[in-house]
Order: structure tokens, then C-alpha cells, then sequence
């Protein structure tokens, strides 16, 4: 599914959107490891990315179910979101998962939106029926931005994360049907 795009930001500047290639391995991974560091909101430590960046992003590239989306501005990956099946069966191949993730330094820019906008245009090319997400019950900045698109709680997991200091993070379960 290819994507490309530019979109004017809140501070006037520019941001691309386009996909992630297999040649984005090694920005992609420090991208990776600053942004899971900047938060405690996401599944994933920087330390527990799985391994071969390049493949992944390859695989992605070449997908007619999955997609990785970047967000660039002055030439540096500030943001990606994806799409991918959930599981690969008769019975389950309606169902995306999302992700997204921005770089502390450039949120309420208006990144989120255009990522969150650019995944569900490839998810409904792609023939999915419905978008599902797990959020951090205290990330209010991301349920916002769910909502804005449409976005439905249907149920919570008050020990959805167990953060390695050893607090509980509730996961708000959401998803958007697309019709
Ligand atoms: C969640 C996240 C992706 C939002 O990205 P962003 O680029 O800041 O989003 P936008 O600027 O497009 O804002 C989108 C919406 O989010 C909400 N929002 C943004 N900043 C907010 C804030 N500080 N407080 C409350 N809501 C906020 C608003 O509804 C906003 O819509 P609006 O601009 O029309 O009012 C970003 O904060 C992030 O990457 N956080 C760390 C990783 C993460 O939590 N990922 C999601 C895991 S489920």
C-alpha cells in the first residue's frame, strides 16, 4: 500500500509521510529506541526491539495487509505508525491492529492525526472491517486522538502492563469499525 504525502504542521513546517523502506533499518532503530524511551505508554522497552529491523520494515513494505507508515521532518524519522492483520484466518481477517508513536519533541503538531488518517485510508484499501488498539488508561493525549477518529471503548485490563518498576497500567481495549 503505498503512501506519500506531505502535510503542513502546526508550527508551519512540513512533514512527509511515506512508507517505511527497508533501507530506513538503521534511522527507523534509533527512531525506535529514542521514542520507547521518551514514554512509559508504549508495550515495548528500547531494549526489547526484535532484532532484524530491516526485514521487518521490507516485509511491510511489500504487503498487501501490513503497512509502516514514517512521518519525516528535516530529513529525521519523528514519528511511524502501522497496520497489520491480526491473525492470518478465515475467521480473523477482517481485524488490523494499530500502533503509533511520535517523538516527544514534535507532539500536538498534528503528527498523530496525519499518521492515525494516513493507516486507516491503507486499512480500508486493504479491506479490513475493523481497527482495533490498546492504549494506557493515563495516556489521555492518545485516547484523545482515538476518539477524534471514531474510536470505541469496548472494555479495559486493569493489569494490562507491568512496568519494570513494578506498577500496573490498566489497557483501555478500542476499536473503529470501518463501514
Ligand atoms: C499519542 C501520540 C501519538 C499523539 O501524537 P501527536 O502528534 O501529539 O498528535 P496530534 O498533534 O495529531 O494530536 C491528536 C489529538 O490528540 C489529542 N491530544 C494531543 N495532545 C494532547 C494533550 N497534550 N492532551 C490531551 N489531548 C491531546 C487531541 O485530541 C489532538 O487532536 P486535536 O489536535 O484535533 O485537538 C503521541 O503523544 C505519542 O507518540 N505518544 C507516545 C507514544 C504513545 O503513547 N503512543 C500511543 C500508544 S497507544
Amino acid at each position: 500500500m503505498k503512501v506519500q504525502k506531505t502535510v503542513l504542521l502546526k508550527n508551519g513546517k512540513q512533514a512527509t509521510l511515506r512508507n517505511a523502506e527497508g533501507t530506513d533499518a538503521a534511522a527507523f532503530q534509533a527512531y525506535f529506541a529514542q521514542c520507547h524511551g521518551e514514554t512509559e505508554n508504549l508495550l515495548t522497552y528500547p531494549d526489547e526491539s526484535n532484532g532484524d529491523f530491516e526485514a521487518g520494515l521490507r516485509r511491510r513494505a511489500e504487503s498487501a495487509s501490513d503497512v509502516e507508515i514514517l512521518a519525516i521532518v528535516d530529513d529525521k524519522i519523528v514519528g511511524s505508525a502501522g497496520i497489520g492483520m491480526i491473525r492470518d484466518r478465515d475467521k480473523t481477517r477482517h481485524r488490523a491492529d494499530f500502533g503509533i508513536s511520535v517523538l516527544a519533541a514534535y507532539w500536538g503538531l498534528g503528527i498523530g492525526s496525519a499518521l492515525t488518517a494516513a493507516c486507516l485510508d491503507c486499512a480500508r484499501k486493504a479491506g479490513y472491517l475493523q481497527v482495533e488498539l490498546e492504549a494506557v488508561s493515563e495516556n489521555e493525549s492518545a485516547l484523545n486522538l482515538y476518539r477524534k477518529f471514531g474510536f470505541v471503548e469496548y472494555g479495559r485490563n486493569p493489569k494490562g502492563f507491568r512496568t519494570r518498576t513494578g506498577r500496573w497500567q490498566t489497557l483501555v481495549l478500542m476499536r473503529l469499525e470501518l463501514i
